[in-house]
């Protein structure tokens, strides 16, 4: 069966420009935000709160974050380390993001770090969150496919799941980063996954489209349960660390299947099109969403 009921967790603000060449002025990452909060999405990634150095595209974490943290949704941020959840907690976030990785290539080229290394870091920044009740999503990256190791093995994955669940993790999100999980695959994964005793109303999945698979891995993992899906708006999307990665799932095309299905989101299909729509002639390429396409005249 098909779950009544999908929250989409909006990724477009921090996926989507965090790889765009460009730099995008924090103003109009705000009016972006904004736009996204009056489509319905609930919930609205914002930002991350990362080495500027590292991710230049965000950079302006503490100008923006002031800027939309009254509107009426949830704001989460990516923070890799005490030193970003320092930054985050001072400016008011309720909801925060680790990030780890199932390889040991990816795991060193987005966090400078191993595996393990990784995990030990994230440790006392899911402690001191969910000692002051701040919620805690874990992504573990490259749970499908890396571009260094080729196919990552299902236990390797489950193992790192578990570890951000026993840290203190409130939810998970499994990251096909270059987009190369096929359906059987993700069907495989999460199956092992609960064999392992995680549950799945603990984990979302994050699809990025590079093989045009996002769609049919969403459809997978729905009917195994899944209910929180990530999608960035017009498909905007990738990671300047991972090579072949490009956009997220388009929130799109994601909410035309899913109102086709008959499974509420809330969202308004039409506004969102506009957002991408403006939030494209602003970096000045049409959205790659194939759902925007067909419902505007870009
Ligand atoms: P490092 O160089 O090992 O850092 O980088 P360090 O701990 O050795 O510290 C070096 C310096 O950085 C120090 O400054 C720190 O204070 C400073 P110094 O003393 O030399 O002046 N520093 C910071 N400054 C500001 N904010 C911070 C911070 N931390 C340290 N938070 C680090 C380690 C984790 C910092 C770095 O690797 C990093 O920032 N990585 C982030 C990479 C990233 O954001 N990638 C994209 C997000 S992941 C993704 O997109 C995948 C996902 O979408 C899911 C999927 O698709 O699979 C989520
Ligand atoms: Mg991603």
């Amino acid at each position: 069966g098909l779950p009544a009921r999908v929250r989409i967790h909006e990724v477009g603000a921090r996926d989507g420009l965090q790889n765009e060449k460009a730099i995008v002025p924090t103003a109009v990452k705000a009016e972006f935000v904004r736009r996204l909060a009056g489509t319905g999405l609930t919930t609205i990634e914002a930002t991350s709160f990362v080495h500027p150095k590292w991710v230049p595209q965000l950079a302006d974490a503490e100008e923006l974050y002031p800027e939309i943290s009254g509107l009426p949704v949830s704001l989460p941020v990516l923070v890799p380390n005490e030193k970003g959840l320092d930054r985050a907690l001072a400016l008011g976030a309720r909801r925060v993001a680790v990030f780890a990785s199932a390889t040991e290539s990816f795991a060193r080229a987005n966090l400078n770090r191993t595996v393990d290394e990784a995990l030990a870091m994230f440790e006392p920044v899911v402690t001191r969150a969910k000692g002051q009740d701040v919620h805690v999503r874990g992504y573990l990256s490259m749970c499908f496919g890396d571009p260094w190791e080729g196919p990552v093995p299902v236990p390797q994955v489950v193992r790192v799941c578990r570890a951000l669940l026993d840290m203190g993790c409130d939810e998970l999100s499994l990251g096909d980063t270059i987009g190369v999980a096929t359906p059987g695959h993700v069907t495989a994964l999460l199956g092992a996954l609960s064999e392992a005793g995680v549950p799945v109303s603990a984990l979302g999945v994050h699809f990025h489209d590079t093989y045009g698979q996002a769609l049919a891995n969403t459809l997978a993992a729905l009917q195994q349960g899944v209910t929180t899906v990530d999608a960035s708006a017009g498909g905007l999307g990738g990671c300047p660390y991972a090579k072949s990665a490009t956009g997220n799932l388009a929130t799109e095309d994601l909410v035309w299947m899913l109102r086709g299905l008959g499974i509420d989101t809330g969202v308004d299909l039409g506004r969102l099109v506009a957002t991408s729509v403006w939030m494209a002639a602003h970096l000045g390429r049409p959205s790659p969403s194939r759902t925007v396409r067909a419902l505007s005249h870009q």
